[in-house]
This record gives C-alpha cells, sequence and structure tokens, in this order.
C-alpha cells in the first residue's frame, strides 16, 4: 500500500473500527445463543392471540398455538414479533429436555421473566404426567434460545389491515402486517411496486409486523423485503402479484416466498446441538 500514513488514519479509521468490531463478531457470531431467565404463564389463551404484535386470531394458527409475550428487550419494540424460541425449564425433574418451542405475538408486562409463555406452551415443557405439577409453579427457571420459524404448510404472507389512524382513506393507501415468516430474521425494509414495473417505493413500519404506504401504485402489486440474514441484508423477492388490484381488508395473501435464513447473533460459548428428548 502507497497510501501515506496519515492519510491512510484520517481516511480509513471508521471503515478500520467497523472491520474490527466485524472481526469481533465473527469471532463470537452464533445461531444459537443460551439465555437463562424465567418464564411464567398467561391462564387465558385469548391474551397471546390479542396480543400487540396484532396477529388477533391468526395467532392460533402459528406453531400449534404456542406462543409467548416476550420482555422489552426481546420484544424490541416489535421488531421481536414472530421470533420464534425454544424454552425449556432447567428442573430436570419435571421438565423434558427438548422443551417447547413458540412464537412471540405480544409484549409482556414485566420485566421479571424474558418470556410469559401461553398455557399449552408452558405445559409441553413439562415431562409425561408432570404438567400439572409444573403448572402449579407460576414462574420457573427456563433456558431458551432464538431458534429459526417453520411453517411446512404456509409461504410468508401478508394480511391486508385496515388504516384506521388515516382520517380519509386516500388511493395510495395500503397498510399490511406480515403472517408466517419463517427462519430466523428480522424484516428490516420493505417495497411494493405494481407488478412488471421496476418503480418500488418503499414502505415504513408502523409497529412490529405491519408496514404502510400513502403512495401505493395502482394495480396488482409485488413485493420485495429485505432480512437480516447471515451477518448482513438479504433480498427476498416476491415478483409475481401479491395483492390483487380488488384487495380486502382482512384477507391474508401468499407472497409465494418462504424465507429460510438465520440471521447470526454474537456469544459465546455457542450452543451447536439440538434440544432433544433423550
Ligand atoms: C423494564 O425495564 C425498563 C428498563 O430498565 C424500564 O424502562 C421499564 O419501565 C420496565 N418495565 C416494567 C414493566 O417494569
Ligand atoms: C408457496 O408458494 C409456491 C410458489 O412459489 C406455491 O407453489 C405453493 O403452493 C405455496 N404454498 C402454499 C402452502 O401456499
Amino acid at each position: 500500500m502507497s497510501v501515506p500514513p496519515a492519510r491512510l488514519a484520517a481516511s480509513s479509521l471508521p471503515l478500520l473500527l467497523v472491520w474490527l468490531q466485524l472481526q469481533l463478531l465473527l469471532a463470537s457470531a452464533c445461531d444459537r445463543c443460551v439465555r437463562h431467565s424465567k418464564a411464567a404463564y398467561y391462564t387465558s389463551a385469548l391474551t397471546l392471540a390479542g396480543g400487540s404484535c396484532g396477529y388477533g386470531t391468526d395467532a392460533a394458527s402459528f406453531s400449534a398455538g404456542f406462543l409467548a409475550a416476550a420482555s422489552p428487550a426481546l420484544y424490541r419494540a416489535g421488531v421481536g414479533c414472530g421470533a420464534c424460541f425454544q424454552v425449556r425449564c432447567k428442573d430436570k425433574k419435571l421438565c423434558g429436555a427438548a422443551g417447547a418451542r413458540v412464537v412471540v405475538t405480544d409484549r409482556a408486562r414485566t420485566n421479571r421473566t424474558d418470556l410469559v409463555l401461553s398455557s399449552t406452551a408452558f405445559a409441553a415443557m413439562a415431562r409425561p404426567g408432570m404438567a400439572p405439577r409444573l403448572a402449579a409453579r407460576r414462574a420457573v427457571d427456563v433456558e431458551y434460545k432464538r431458534v429459526p420459524c417453520e411453517y411446512k404448510h404456509r409461504n410468508l404472507s401478508v394480511r391486508v389491515e385496515e388504516r384506521s389512524h388515516a382520517a380519509a382513506p386516500a388511493p395510495g393507501d395500503l397498510a399490511i402486517r406480515f403472517l408466517y415468516q419463517g427462519g430466523q430474521t428480522d424484516i428490516v425494509a420493505v417495497d411494493v411496486a405494481q407488478v412488471g414495473s421496476s418503480n418500488w417505493r418503499f414502505m415504513t413500519r408502523d409497529d412490529g409486523p405491519a408496514w404502510s404506504t400513502r403512495q401505493a401504485p395502482p394495480g396488482p402489486l409485488q413485493l420485495r423485503v429485505v432480512v437480516t440474514g447471515g451477518y448482513d441484508g438479504k433480498w427476498v423477492w416476491a415478483d409475481r402479484e401479491v395483492l390483487p388490484r380488488w384487495r380486502r381488508a382482512g384477507e391474508v395473501y401468499d407472497t409465494g416466498v418462504q424465507i429460510t435464513d438465520v440471521a447470526q447473533e454474537g456469544c459465546f460459548p455457542c450452543d451447536t446441538h439440538e434440544w432433544e428428548e433423550e
């Protein structure tokens, strides 16, 4: 390199720092970081379906109704909606090694436990015959890790939402909520275009899995989203008609794509083995 040292320092210091941080991250990059906390449960199944992620009754079709409310740190102001976690209780007498796989549909109103599970998911952590004894404890010590969501019979889908805050709905108003997001990623950007057009317009996140725009083009629409996969972003294209010209609020539309990517986190040690029953 023939760049004078002074110039090199001035121009590439920020880049160098980013590079160093990336190296540190790579050294500890992991797709299964295990965390330790407590988990409680809701006695009412309605609580989580009507949770703040806004999935409503569609939540019942996620993960056999194994749902969870997440603490503020996991909920991440709604970005954590739809994330899947495998959670198991640490009491080996009461609980199996595989635990339960849950989907986040709500924000927990407590900091005392990282997860508040649906009662069915809480019971599913128990060894055979131990569910009543487990349920008698209101909260248990658990370990959990984020895992890829698997929707074998569903593609990534969007539900068209009513725009309640729009005083007078304009023709370009479009509000959608993502359902059945597979893999272990966050959706960080969403664009919409008329089918066959490359004039993409961005949507903004309203809350959690809900995105909207006031500039949707007319006609049938295609979508593309950016997800965090690996160490950075990746485009996922649904370059066919996803939303018809005459779309109906409340209707769920299939994007025809499945997301299977896994985003990396930093932690040490990394848990690489599957949690299964012995
Ligand atoms: C949880 O902790 C955060 C940060 O310490 C705090 O701002 C928030 O009010 C707490 N929430 C509850 C429900 O206790
Ligand atoms: C998912 O999308 C593909 C097309 O990409 C389609 O063939 C398949 O039927 C869809 N699956 C479901 C469950 O709708």
